[in-house]
């Protein structure tokens, strides 16, 4: 029985997971106190992870219908993130080992995004590329071994995909975050109106980046269109953007499951609810033969659940805890399923 917990960001998250099975979680957000400012502000992050941390457990636990004595093992995000809001999360996860004597994991929270995919669809691939697309992150990772064995393929030299939504969303007059309503809007716009370039798509830039991203470019070709064109129509701007974010994910997670010859792409992160990134990854990984699984939306934000999923596979495997004076990473490596020795 796993206790994960959650605090790299704005969200506090705590979740019970035996193996791949989800007892019980909790998620308390403090977005509405950082609307106002357009961005997460994270003092007011970590001030509202302390609030939070003790009802969000005694939530937890009463969903799970479980106590503290019946947990085993607990995780906690080690990484990446803000150091103030992982402080937070990390000290509750130490205070709680101690008192209980449990065995302490500091696990990584971009991990957790593709790891939690095991509590919907069942054990996961032996093999396979795992997006993550976030607010923060935009990844392309070979897990050989979600626990023991992660290869990072590429990632956004600038933007990730969700920040990239959030700033359009600023442009188009938008409330923040601006991902699903830029979403929306795409829906009723014509993709093709306006030729919004790819970043990294020609020339020594795709082969030099053929597993990364940029999508600042994209930003400033929006912004100046919208200069240019103040009578523009906003759905067909939207769409025409989305469509080259999409694009650039879509195109470069299937040619690298083909080019490492893995059967399954696992989605993670909050931009995994785009519509448009399930459509167009659906079509094109069924054309070259690959099976797509990306979690629900409610479990692809942050969560509790991500964190005690990934735990419950290093558990699996038989790894030993982390070191007692581990603190937090706030740019952990994306091919470090945790803090070992
Ligand atoms: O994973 P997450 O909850 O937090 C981070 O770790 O960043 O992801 C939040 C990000 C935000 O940028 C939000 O605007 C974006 O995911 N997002 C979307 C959609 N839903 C959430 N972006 C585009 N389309 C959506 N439907
Ligand atoms: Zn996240």
């Amino acid at each position: 029985m796993i206790l994960g917990i959650e605090s790299t960001c704005d969200e506090t998250g705590v979740a019970l997971v035996r193996g791949i099975d989800l007892l019980g979680d909790a998620v308390a957000t403090s977005m509405d106190e950082h609307v106002r400012y357009g961005g997460i502000i994270p003092e007011i992050a970590s001030r509202a992870h302390l609030e939070s941390f003790l009802p969000t457990l005694d939530l937890a636990l009463e969903r799970a219908g479980l106590e503290l004595k019946d947990v085993d093992a607990i995780a906690c995000a080690a990484g990446p993130g803000l150091v103030g809001s992982l402080t937070v999360g990390i000290t509750a996860a130490k205070g709680l080992s101690l008192s209980l004597g449990l065995p302490l994991y500091g696990v990584n929270h971009v991990i957790g995004h593709l790891a939690i995919d095991a509590l919907e669809h069942g054990p996961l691939p032996d093999r396979f590329i795992g997006l993550v697309a976030s607010g923060g992150h935009s990844n392309l990772l070979l897990i050989n071994n979600i626990a023991t064995d992660i290869v990072e393929l590429g990632g956004t030299l600038d933007d990730a995909a969700g920040e990239a939504f959030d700033k359009v969303g600023r442009l188009l007059g938008l409330p923040y975050p601006g991902g699903p309503h830029v979403d929306r809007l795409a829906r009723e716009g014509d993709k093709a109106a306006i030729p919004f370039p790819r970043g990294l798509a020609a020339g020594k830039d795709k082969e030099r980046h053929k597993y990364d991203f940029s999508f600042s470019g994209l930003k400033t070709a929006v912004n100046r269109y919208l200069k240019a064109n103040p009578e523009a129509n906003l759905a067909d701007v939207a769409a025409g953007f989305s469509e080259s974010v999409n694009d650039s994910l879509t195109a470069k997670a299937v040619a690298a499951a083909v080019a490492k010859d893995c059967e399954w792409i696992v989605v993670g992160g909050g931009f995994a609810a785009n519509s448009r990134l399930r459509e167009l990854l659906d079509e094109r990984a069924t054309a070259a033969d690959i099976g797509v699984r990306i979690p629900p939306t409610k479990l692809c934000t942050d969560n509790g659940a991500q964190i005690a999923a990934i735990g419950a596979q290093i558990v699996g495997a038989g790894l030993p805890p982390s070191p007692a004076n581990f603190g937090p990473k706030s740019s952990m490596s994306l091919e470090q399923s945790y803090l070992a020795e």
